[in-house]
Formats: C-alpha cells, sequence, structure tokens
C-alpha cells in the first residue's frame, strides 16, 4: 500500500509506515524498484533532503535542467542551476503543491515554464525529511499559441473533383504519399490543385491529428525566409522578439510543413533545406543548441524543376531530396471530360457562398469551355463560374455571364480550327455579345461605368461595341 495521507495533506508522504513491500514481491529491494521507477516515467524527478542537497536525479530531469546526473548527487541544488530553486521554499514552508504552473527565469535559457509537483516527505513526528519534486517543460507560450491556431487541413480527399485517368492517377499517388511517411514534391501549373492535394496527404496520413503548416517561399523576401523556417534565438538580430521565435519547421513538429512555391527559394536557403532534410535538425539563427524534428516535408511548384536544375537555378541534390513521390495534378486542358462535373461542383460551391440559388448551366456554356485553354485552371474556371452567378439575373449560366476575353479566345481557337465555319462562328459569337451587353445595359439602367465593371471591360470597349452592334 502506497502511503497516501490523502485526507490531511495530499502531498505529504510518510517515510516512517514502511508496509510498502514492493521491492521484497519481486525478491529485488525496494531500492531496485524506486530507481526504476524514477526512470520510467517522462516527468524530471529531483529528490532533495532537508538541506536542500541532491540525493536523487533522473535522467530526464538532469536533461531538462542540462546537469550531469552522477555528478550532482550529493550537491547543494541551488549551486546546480542559475536561477533560484523554487523547490527550496517547499522545504522552508513545508508546503507541498501539485500540478502547479510555474515560471523560472534562468541567465542563460531564459524563462522557463514548468509544470510542477512537490511531494514532501515527513517522518512519523511531521518533521521534514525531504521532498520529491517532478517537473516537465511547457511549451513557450507562442509556440503553444500558434500550434493551437495552427491549420488543420482543410480539404481532404472527398473535396478533390475528377473523374479522367490522367487525375486519378495524380489522386492515387496521392493516396500512396498519404500512406507513407516520405518526402512528397506537387509539381503542377497554377490553380491546378496542388495546395488542394497538400492538405488531403496530410488529412489522410497518420500526422492528420498533427499541425499543418504551409510557407509561400515565394512571398517571403529572401532575408526572412531563414528565420520563418529555422526561428532564432533572443537578441540574433535587431528587431528580433527578446525571447526568441520558433520557425516553422518547429512549429510543424509531429505534423506537416508544406513549402509552396520552393522554386523560388534562394540558394543559400536551398543548401540549408537539404541539410535539415538529411538528418532532421538544424539550429535557430543565432543559436547552437540543435533542434530535432519530427516533420514530414510537402513541396510544391508551379515550375519545372528539372528545367530550373538545367539552369542552374535549383540544387539537383534536393530536388532528389523532396522528389521521393512526384505527384503531377494535371492542367484542366488535359481533362475536359472532367469540366461539366467541375462546373456543377463550383456553381453550387459559389452558389452556396453568394446565397444564391444553385444555378442551371446551359449546355453550350459547357461546349464553349472545351474550346478555351484555361491557363489558370480549375481557380480561373473557379472565378468565371462565380461571376456568372453574380452576374445572372435568372438563376442560369448563359454565354452571356461569361467574360469577355473568354468570350473571344473561344471565338479566336474556332477560327483557327475550322477557317471555313469561320463566318458562321464568329456571327454566333456577336450575338451572344451584342446580347450580352444589351441585357448589362438594360439592366444597369444605361450606366456605361457599372455596365462595363459588370461586363469586364473597359468603357472605351463598351462604347466601341455598342456603336459596332448599334445598340
Ligand atoms: N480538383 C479540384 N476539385 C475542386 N476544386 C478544385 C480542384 N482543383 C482546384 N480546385 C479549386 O481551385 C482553387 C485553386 O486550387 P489550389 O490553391 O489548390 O491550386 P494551386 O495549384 O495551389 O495554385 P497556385 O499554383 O496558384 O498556388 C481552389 O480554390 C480550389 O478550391
Ligand atoms: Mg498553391
Amino acid at each position: 500500500m502506497i502511503p497516501w495521507k490523502e485526507t490531511t495533506h495530499l502531498v505529504d508522504i510518510d517515510l516512517d509506515e514502511r508496509d510498502w513491500e514492493i521491492g521484497d514481491f519481486f525478491g529485488l529491494g525496494s531500492q531496485y524498484i524506486l530507481r526504476a521507477l524514477f526512470e520510467s516515467i517522462s516527468d524530471g524527478v529531483l529528490v532533495l533532503d532537508a538541506q536542500g542537497k541532491v540525493v536523487h536525479l533522473n535522467k530526464r530531469g538532469a536533461v531538462i535542467l542540462g546537469l550531469d546526473q552522477a555528478a550532482s548527487i550529493g550537491r547543494d541544488v541551488a549551486e546546480l542551476v542559475d536561477f533560484k530553486p523554487v523547490i527550496l521554499e517547499v522545504l522552508a514552508n513545508g508546503q507541498g503543491y501539485l500540478e502547479r504552473e510555474i515560471y523560472i527565469h534562468s541567465p542563460s535559457r531564459g524563462r522557463l515554464r514548468f509544470l510542477k509537483s512537490a511531494i514532501v516527505l515527513r517522518d512519523r513526528r511531521s518533521r521534514i525529511l525531504g521532498v520529491i519534486d517532478t517537473f516537465r517543460p511547457i511549451e513557450p507560450q507562442d509556440k503553444l499559441a500558434l500550434r493551437m491556431a495552427s491549420p488543420k487541413a482543410r480539404y481532404s480527399f472527398s473535396d478533390i473533383v475528377g473523374k479522367e485517368p490522367v487525375f486519378l492517377e495524380a489522386i492515387n499517388l496521392s493516396r500512396i504519399a498519404a500512406e507513407s511517411d516520405a518526402n512528397v514534391l506537387i509539381e503542377g501549373e497554377s490553380g491546378t490543385g496542388k495546395e488542394m492535394f497538400a492538405h488531403a496527404i496530410h488529412q489522410a496520413s497518420a500526422r492528420a491529428s498533427g499541425p499543418l503548416v504551409i510557407v509561400n517561399c515565394a512571398s517571403l523576401p529572401p532575408s526572412l525566409i531563414e528565420s520563418e523556417l529555422f526561428g532564432y534565438e533572443s537578441g540574433s538580430f535587431t528587431g528580433a522578439r527578446k525571447e526568441g521565435f520558433s520557425g516553422k519547421f518547429e512549429q510543424a513538429d509531429g505534423g506537416t510543413i508544406v513549402l509552396d512555391e520552393i522554386g523560388e527559394m534562394p540558394p543559400d536557403m536551398q543548401a540549408k533545406l537539404l541539410r535539415v532534410l538529411q538528418d532532421k535538425s538544424f539550429t535557430r539563427i543565432g543559436g547552437t543548441k540543435t533542434i530535432t524534428v519530427n516533420t514530414r516535408v510537402i513541396a510544391a511548384t508551379n515550375k519545372n524543376l528539372a528545367d530550373e536544375i538545367s539552369k542552374g537555378r535549383f540544387r539537383e541534390d534536393l530536388y532528389y531530396r523532396l522528389n521521393v513521390l512526384c505527384v503531377r495534378p494535371p492542367p484542366l486542358r488535359e481533362r475536359l471530360d472532367d469540366i461539366p462535373l467541375l462546373v456543377s461542383h463550383l456553381a453550387m460551391k459559389g452558389a452556396l457562398h453568394y446565397g444564391r440559388a444553385i444555378p442551371e448551366v446551359d449546355g453550350e456554356v459547357l461546349t464553349a469551355f472545351r474550346e478555351y485553354s484555361w491557363p489558370g485552371n480549375v481557380r480561373e474556371l473557379e472565378n468565371v463560374i462565380e461571376r456568372a452567378i453574380i452576374v445572372s439575373e435568372t438563376n442560369r449560366i448563359t454565354m452571356a455571364g461569361l467574360p469577355n476575353y473568354i468570350l473571344t479566345s473561344i471565338q479566336h481557337r474556332l477560327v483557327e480550327k475550322n477557317p471555313k465555319e469561320t463566318e458562321a462562328t464568329v456571327l454566333d459569337l456577336e450575338d451572344v455579345e451584342r446580347n450580352a451587353i444589351r441585357q448589362a445595359l438594360k439592366e444597369t439602367e444605361g450606366n456605361i461605368s457599372i455596365c462595363a465593371k459588370r461586363l469586364g471591360i473597359s468603357r472605351n470597349t463598351l462604347y466601341r461595341k455598342m456603336r459596332q452592334y448599334s445598340l
């Protein structure tokens, strides 16, 4: 039986009650069991006598306090650490506590935050024999807050729409990637869904409950990339926060870091990143301590990295490190059969977003979409659908709701494809355009500025077209 005096002093333990026979049970002696117990728990354990001398310090405790385990025994605790040991107060006032949050200032390590318990050891006559101090560090406030605020995956595989074989290939490979812990490279044109794929891989992986941290390498000035990724120690550069800062790699510990636009990473950062990928450890700027993280890396780019390598702009060794699995979401023009599916998905999404009824989509719109090249891929399609929903008064997506640049591009395309039918096609599209302008003028009661804005053209173009169509 463990001799807790539960009613009066929860955190007092009476060593005089020698009824704890667990060591005898194993035939090992209590000393052995006690030592095994101290070393088996994940908290630091420090046992002090009534004078504050170290009777025992477990390995974990030695690591947390940065002390040599064996050399600490018999020493005065106040001499060992460079802060005022709060545990001495317990010896002074005899008051133990359980799971209390405590801040300590260490000149060498800055502000430390611990969760601590102190159990007072007494003899029969209530004299203090010593204290057992158990403690574990709590993450610094910024890291904790960031972790709480750190985004979870916004998309899963069920949000990614597409059925064409080239697309399913990319999906299948991503599912395989989700099951492994290998680095992944996602290479695809702008708007093909690279970010969605990265989210889905994280979300379907064993790391789903960990953080997902996304870094856009293109949006960071080169001078800030290093501190953003790896953090800095206090006072390492002017303007640095006093208490230092953890970088994205540390924030993504236990989860996934997405290095978006990796093709934009400056050469010196590529070298540092390569080292991190090789041994999963790094040092903060201005720091000496090696930080080891368990972070999975997904890199994404809309550049062709093989090209970048041949132009000497991207390191080949880094490319091979990242490219353990390469997922390539195909451009929209290579999966035209997915257009109807995507259009109805995006129309529903847009309608929900704008609080509209889900629109019907005219067949000729779907046909026209097949003739357009979609340089902005699904994102562009999404924008076009959104716009059509906004301008539509009839709850239909019609040719008249499409932006001018798309109508013009389709017209050119059709002319190129079929010069003989040029005249008829051009006439057709002119009809569409004339109707769109007439309709818009009616709806805006002839306000040229608003009408031009709604049609996505300049006022001058609108005037010209009105003359052309005699409106
Ligand atoms: N297969 C898809 N199914 C549904 N929506 C998609 C799909 N692909 C892309 N989208 C939509 O298109 C938009 C762009 O996707 P995303 O941001 O993932 O593209 P990206 O490849 O990262 O683009 P960029 O290179 O410009 O960063 C998102 O709003 C997303 O909702
Ligand atoms: Mg992206």
